[in-house]
């Protein structure tokens, strides 16, 4: 995996993006573009959120701010761009009084084992920004199964390239971004990621809403057996 393209798949998010990123991104694109309402995905998050919570590539954190969040939540953001930590954590602060800490570190790398065992881990709209093939982006499936609790829940959404029908608008967005370097999802398919999930974990779901595949995987496959060891 090229670590460059790898860094520039986060690279943009900086301030200035964070900024205007959910009027472009979870008003605008998510219904008229991809043609997932920003809603769904939040009321994925609102079923699937434990106490100890792994949010990764939470860019602005409008998911994490707007979801109804367990009283004793004790949230980790990790990103490979410090500035979405930040951003995120910042408004949690305003929105929530839980725990919260961050970690800037690559979902494609193994996650130190000193953060602990999550009840939940969301990884939402991160997928289409990581470069390479389903194998290639599905080793991070590997890390995650390993920091999830025996019933725990793995869950996101991300935009498909192939596979689906994108209209004008997307079109235009997928065209754009891909050539910037912020999508590498051009090869990206639901068998694909489906796949991919179950080479890590037990039980899969994935859904294709719009141009999105929402997904959730249940009982992590540890060292590559049966789930549910810890
Ligand atoms: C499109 S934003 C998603 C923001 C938010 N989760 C949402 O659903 O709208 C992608 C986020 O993933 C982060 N990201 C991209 N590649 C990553 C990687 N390899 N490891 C960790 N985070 C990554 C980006 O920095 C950014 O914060």
């Amino acid at each position: 995996m090229n670590d460059q393209e790898v860094r520039r798949g986060a690279g943009i998010y900086s301030k200035p993006v964070l900024g205007f990123y959910d009027l472009l991104v979870v008003k605008f694109s998510n219904s008229l573009a991809w043609r997932c309402p920003s809603q769904l995905m939040l009321d994925q998050y609102n079923r699937c959120i434990g106490t100890r919570h792994l949010d990764v590539g939470p860019g602005t954190g409008w998911y994490l701010a707007n979801a109804d969040l367990p009283e004793s939540a004790e949230i980790t953001l990790m990103d490979l761009n410090e500035n979405s930590v930040e951003h995120a954590a910042s408004r949690l602060a305003h929105t929530h009084h839980v725990s919260t800490r961050g970690v800037t570190a690559n979902v494609l790398e193994p996650i130190p084992e000193a953060l602990g065992q999550f009840d939940s881990i969301a990884a939402n709209y991160v997928f289409h920004c990581v470069p390479g093939s389903w194998a290639d982006k599905g080793v991070a499936f590997k890390h995650l199964g390993e920091r999830l609790a025996a019933d725990g829940v793995l869950f996101g959404g991300t935009i498909l390239g192939s596979g689906v029908s994108h209209n004008l608008i997307g079109r235009g967005f997928m065209a754009l971004y891909n050539r910037l370097g912020i999508f590498h999802n051009r090869e990206d398919d639901a068998a694909g990621l489906e796949a991919a999930l179950r080479r890590s974990f037990d039980q899969v779901k994935v859904d294709v809403i719009g141009t999105v595949a929402v997904f959730s995987a249940r009982n992590p496959l540890r060292n590559g057996g049966a789930g549910g060891l810890d």
